[in-house]
């Protein structure tokens, strides 16, 4: 049936993870970091980082933003895409986890490849817009501040190339789209709207997957006309 949506159980997702070509042991590490946190929940899913795996591969990713580094499980993951000469660039805010995070870059040979930025997301976005970055990104991973994910996604939409990809983290926000509003969180009606807007952006090709807490993938198409 073409509408029937698989339910998820806890089973089926060690499965399918099990069944995935598995994650580096350097990523297992930050992985693991990551759930000895109280926060772990906000590090990106194996199945999510599988995802951030094959678009980098599909689009041939060179250089990639990754904009919320927490523990460094996005960040690696994109770094091990690119060649030794490529460019991941990932920015928090927060940089509580930097000294871990840096010692697994640097043990896995990819701490000439990332670049660690510690300041807000939208300082840096503009930073590299001003400094003649436009359309010079293959890939951006979004996946910090759902607030100002419109504004996020519109200007790493112009640092993308045509045929890049926008990989936006939690848009189905723990299947809170679907269910009853809940008007206090403030952060499912920022993703409700972003996901309308999405629906009707003629800049890309979206298909939101029931993967992670729901990963958006929208590809930039070429300006017509
Ligand atoms: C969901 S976590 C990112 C998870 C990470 N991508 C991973 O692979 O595990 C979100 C991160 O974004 C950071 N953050 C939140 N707001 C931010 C902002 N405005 N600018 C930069 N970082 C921000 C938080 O400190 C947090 O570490």
């Amino acid at each position: 049936m073409g509408n029937q949506i698989t339910k998820y159980s806890e089973e089926l997702y060690n499965y399918r993870v099990e069944t995935m070509t598995p994650m580096s042991s350097a990523f297992n590490e930050l992985a693991d970091y990551a759930d000895t946190l109280p926060n772990s929940r906000m590090r990106t899913s194996h199945d999510a980082a599988g995802a951030i795996r094959v678009v980098c591969q599909l689009v041939g990713a060179r250089k990639v933003l990754d904009i919320g580094t927490f523990t460094g499980c996005s960040a690696i993951v994109a770094a091990e895409q690119v060649s030794d000469s490529g460019k991941v660039i990932t920015c928090d805010k927060d940089a509580t986890h930097q000294e871990v995070f840096e010692k697994v870059f640097a043990a896995a040979g990819l701490d000439q490849v990332i670049d660690f930025v510690n300041k807000p997301a939208m300082e840096v976005i503009d930073e590299l817009l001003a400094s003649e970055e436009t359309g010079t990104f293959d890939v951006v991973f979004l996946d910090a501040d759902k607030h100002n994910y419109q504004s996020y996604f519109d200007k790493c939409l112009d640092l993308v190339r045509t045929g890049g990809a926008v990989i936006v983290d939690d848009t189905l926000w723990m299947g809170k789209v679907v269910e009853e509003s809940d008007t206090e969180d403030t952060r499912l009606a920022a993703m409700l709207e972003f996901n309308e807007k999405m629906s009707n952006d003629t800049r890309v090709t979206n298909l939101v997957l029931p993967i992670g807490n729901g990963v958006t993938i929208a590809v930039k198409q070429p300006v017509s006309g």
